[in-house]
């Protein structure tokens, strides 16, 4: 995992829209997984401006889930799959043919993640992820517990990531209780996995990500560490409590 400070949101996105254009220049038709969150937003942004400007071809990208709430189909406001329409899908030259997002309101969701999981194995992996990371240390939706999952599979969302989530829905009553997540597997094994992360609410846990020396299922962001493919895009509030020694490392 390695980690690199810039000064604010609108430096680290611009640095994110970079990486994720040349990643596209290099291979077309990559297998991307794109985040949701407050985050990624201005990073969305920029990418459309790259696509207005003929800057990036989307036209072969394939755009695969990293999570999806359970019971809410694509169309509902409030699903991931709606959010990433909005913000970017429908913005840009995407083929609908090649998005294929998990299917949080199929009738059997553990079937669900299996099926998607499988797709996933036999389409080669995925090149490149990006996500945020919660404030209570999940990635993905991969809260912390005494145990994790390797692959796509059905997560029971903790008291407070429906708390916080909360902002987005008319009560806290609304949100789902359950996710379904990409595991931690597949993020360690993507080619790529951008992380992003922006502001003072995120400090604590880069703060422990930096200090702490062991890895946790508890603490699921500490996994990163397993990989050289994490590539941490981090603003200075973010920083502003980590250890200065590690960053870069
Ligand atoms: C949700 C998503 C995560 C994302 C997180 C960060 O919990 N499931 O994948 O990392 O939001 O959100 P934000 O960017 O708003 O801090």
């Amino acid at each position: 995992m390695n980690i690199t400070v810039f000064d604010n949101h609108e430096a680290l996105s611009q640095a994110a829209a970079e990486l994720v254009i040349d990643e596209i220049k290099k291979k077309p038709d990559l297998i991307v997984c794109f985040p949701t969150g407050s985050t990624p937003i201005r990073l969305y942004e920029i990418l459309i401006e790259a696509y207005q400007k003929g800057k990036v071809d989307f036209s072969k990208v394939r755009v695969r889930s990293v999570d999806e709430y359970v019971g809410l189909s694509q169309d509902h406001p409030q699903s991931y799959a709606f959010f990433l329409s909005i913000h970017l899908l429908s913005c840009c030259n995407f083929d609908p043919k090649n998005i294929e997002l998990i299917n949080g309101a199929a009738q059997d969701p553990q079937a669900e993640c299996l099926r998607y999981a499988q797709k996933l194995k036999e389409e080669g992996g995925i090149d490149l992820i990006l996500d945020g990371i919660g404030e209570n240390v999940h990635i993905g939706f991969n809260e912390p517990a005494d145990q994790l999952y390797d692959h796509y599979h059905l997560e029971s969302l903790s008291p407070w990531t429906r708390q916080v989530n909360a902002r987005f829905f008319e009560s806290i009553v609304d949100v789902p209780d359950q996710a379904m997540s990409v595991g931690v597997l597949d993020l360690l094994e993507a080619k790529t996995f951008l992380v992003l992360s922006s502001g003072k609410k995120k400090a604590e846990v880069w703060r422990r990500l930096s200090t702490e020396n062991t890895l946790s299922t508890r603490f699921p962001a500490s996994l990163l560490k397993l990989s050289q493919n994490v590539h941490c895009l981090i603003d200075q509030e973010s920083a502003s409590l980590m250890a200065s020694d590690k960053v870069g490392k």
